[in-house]
């Protein structure tokens, strides 16, 4: 039998929870629709519980390839029955552990974050933002309350007034269990609060952080992984790299991808064009990637090279170009003819050591 219910909690008393929960058809549809805005192609969801949401997201969404995750293996297999499609694939993963290579299109979880206390909160929107591809949507729907907290207190009051139902269905025990959720959902390292939840989105690095919809206590929140740069043709040399936002001094601009490690036997087969974006570093040739191939040199530069990282010396405004220092470059005998147009410019830029 497919066992309806929320997360962990298969129970038989779904459809009496449901009678206390008012808005669940209409938050589904509205998720489903925006993902259908989206245009999306991939779609990955952690803590799928039964497939309720997953459900609503696969009817408005058909062609879109759903990875539904959760971490209980018996979740997992009740919720294979309860969702049957070519386009639905399951996975029992741990949202505060997964890993992918893969970015999806769209990221969502249901009424999962509400369940953590704060630092795992942040593991999980860590794991969300790792998963999504550069441009991609979050999309979420949780328990988020308003700042003033006087609206806070009268959204709980609306709910827990909802609760007397069981009473007339004979069910002090579920009263009673959900009064004690509700109490566990209020403290102070697990509520969600609008500012602080945004705040915390944000530092894990997601933009544009939106409500698309509150009814009562829940929410429709959407956010996005932008771009942090943009490559495009620069006045100090061919193509150059510029922020796509503002960045803080001591921010990470630019993450270089080290992965392509050349000899030095490769680096003489490369052309003219490709050895421009030759890195050595500790005795070794990289093959740097895009972005940070496209950095151009600077007599001002406004970031430095760190961990394998552009961090911004200074404040960066957002349209400005991201620029290194080429002198800190260890190739042997490396020497350039500057074109930065800074008033320090030196003219040549040679190996600083
Ligand atoms: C790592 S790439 C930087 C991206 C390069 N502008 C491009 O379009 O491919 C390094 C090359 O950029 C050029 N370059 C970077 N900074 C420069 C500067 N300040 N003045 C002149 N050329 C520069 C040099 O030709 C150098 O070999
Ligand atoms: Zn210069």
């Amino acid at each position: 039998m497919v066992k309806r219910g929320f997360g962990k909690e298969l129970n038989k008393d779904y459809a009496l929870i449901l009678k206390t929960w008012p808005y669940e058809k209409e938050l589904h549809t509205k998720t489903a629709l925006e993902i259908q805005k989206f245009n999306a192609k991939s779609f990955i969801e952690f803590g799928c519980g039964s497939g309720e949401a997953t459900a609503f997201i696969h009817k408005y969404n058909p062609g879109m390839k759903i990875l539904a995750t959760d971490v209980d293996p018996a979740v997992i297999s009740n919720a294979k029955h309860f969702l049957k499609s070519k386009n639905i694939f399951f996975k029992v993963a741990d949202a505060l552990k997964f890993r992918t290579d893969k970015g999806y299109d769209v990221v969502s979880s249901s009424h999962v974050i509400h369940n953590f206390g704060r630092a795992k909160q942040s593991k999980m929107l860590k794991t969300m933002y790792s998963a999504l591809r550069t441009g991609g949507l979050f999309i979420i729907k949780d328990k988020i309350l308003p700042d003033d907290p006087v609206k806070r207190e009268r959204l709980w009051q609306r709910q827990i007034d909802r609760f007397k139902l069981y009473d007339e269905y004979g069910r002090p025990d579920l009263k009673k269990k959900m009064l004690e959720h509700e109490a566990k959902d209020k403290s102070p390292d697990v509520i969600l609060i609008e500012t602080p939840f945004r705040k915390m989105l944000e530092s894990v690095g997601f933009r544009d952080v939106k409500i698309l919809l509150r009814k009562d206590r829940d929410v429709i929140l959407t956010a996005r992984k932008t771009f942090d740069v943009i490559v495009k043709r620069s006045k100090i040399e061919g193509r150059g790299v510029f922020a796509a936002r503002d960045f803080k001094k001591g921010e990470i601009v630019v993450k270089w991808d080290v992965s392509h490690r050349l000899t030095a036997k490769d680096v003489k087969r490369l052309s003219i064009d490709e050895k421009k974006y030759v890195a050595y570093m500790d005795h070794k040739y990289i093959l740097m990637q895009p972005p940070a191939r496209y950095v151009n040199h600077s007599c001002d530069a406004n970031t430095y090279a760190k961990d394998f990282c552009d961090v911004a010396k200074r404040d960066i405004k957002k349209g400005e170009e991201i620029t290194g220092d080429y002198s800190e470059d260890e190739t042997p005998g490396f020497e350039m003819k500057c074109n930065c147009r800074s008033r320090n410019c030196k003219g040549i830029i040679r190996r600083k050591t």
